[in-house]
């Protein structure tokens, strides 16, 4: 059955708690699907995890529309949540557009990162009946904030607390604590009566998001609020160094890789190479 905005609602209270992976295309959709992630994220971050861009400012509209069919194709169970990417969302009318194309394109909800100006656009979309999922913290398409815990301060642990509550006002249904301290994530999940899911907010969060890159070892990189649960960049490299290998050997095709061919079509096939040979 298809878990609805709803659903993760009730979750605050009922649990368990709700789990969100990044999902960008087809294969991992499927594969994300049969084990019951809740919420398969379409995330801005395929910018710089699939498409090879510097950062985040750079996704298009058009890209996360083509990531996001792909994901919606693989996926009949989980909610499939997409981001509203940075040049999308300069005015509220163009957010509202912008959302309207990701809801036609299968978005079951969009998530806008959240600072200040981002309020009005959330209940422009929340009226018009899309599901809106916050995003609070370190948000990556604010331009000139340095990447690191926020929120670590009076000054800027009170601006997030007013934030998310103005979220939950505007009419999310749920909101992304990014690299918060625990003891403030804590504080705001007991405020607030929307389901927050945390990246880097430690353990008291309704629930927990992470790159799907980045728990299979595909990132090689070591994060704080990430955990490695496979190598897969190493598997997938031995996979590719032996395919190189055997290729280069003769090991590879061998007798089970290919087609058999009846002897009178070959034989038919020599004779007209042999006749073209010699004539
Ligand atoms: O785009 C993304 O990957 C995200 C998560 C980090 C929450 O927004």
């Amino acid at each position: 059955m298809k878990i609805t905005k709803d659903a993760l609602g009730a979750r605050k209270k009922s649990g368990p708690k709700i789990t969100m992976l990044t999902s960008y295309d087809y294969p991992t959709a499927c594969l994300l699907d049969e084990c019951n992630v809740d919420v398969q994220l379409v995330g801005d971050s395929v910018g710089t995890n699939i498409l090879g861009y510097d950062d985040v400012s750079q996704v298009t509209i058009q890209d996360m529309i083509h990531h996001l069919k792909s994901v919606v194709r693989g996926t009949k169970k989980s909610f499939v949540l997409c981001d509203m990417p940075f040049k999308a969302c300069r005015t509220s009318k163009d957010t509202l557009e912008n959302a309207k194309l990701l809801a036609d394109a299968g978005a079951d909800g969009v998530k806008i990162e959240s600072e200040k100006c981002a309020i009005e656009k959330i209940s422009t979309v929340v009226s018009e009946g899309i599901p809106v999922c916050a995003h609070i913290g370190y948000t990556p398409q604010t331009p000139g904030l340095k990447v690191g815990v926020q929120g670590k301060d009076i000054q800027r642990a009170t601006e997030l607390l007013q934030l998310s509550k103005q979220c939950e006002k505007a009419g999310a249904f749920m909101i992304v604590l990014e690299l918060i301290p625990e003891r403030l994530a804590k504080a705001f999940t007991e405020e607030l009566s929307i389901p927050t899911v945390g990246i880097g907010a430690g353990r008291y969060c309704d629930g927990q998001v992470q790159v799907i890159l980045d728990i299979l070892g595909i990132t090689e990189k070591d994060f704080r609020h990430a955990k490695k649960y496979a190598q897969v960049a190493a598997t997938y490299k031995d996979a590719v160094s032996s395919y190189i290998k055997d290729t280069q050997n003769g090991y590879f095709p061998t007798e089970n890789h290919i087609a058999s061919l009846p002897d009178d079509v070959i034989e038919h096939i020599q004779k007209l190479i042999h006749e073209k040979k010699h004539s």
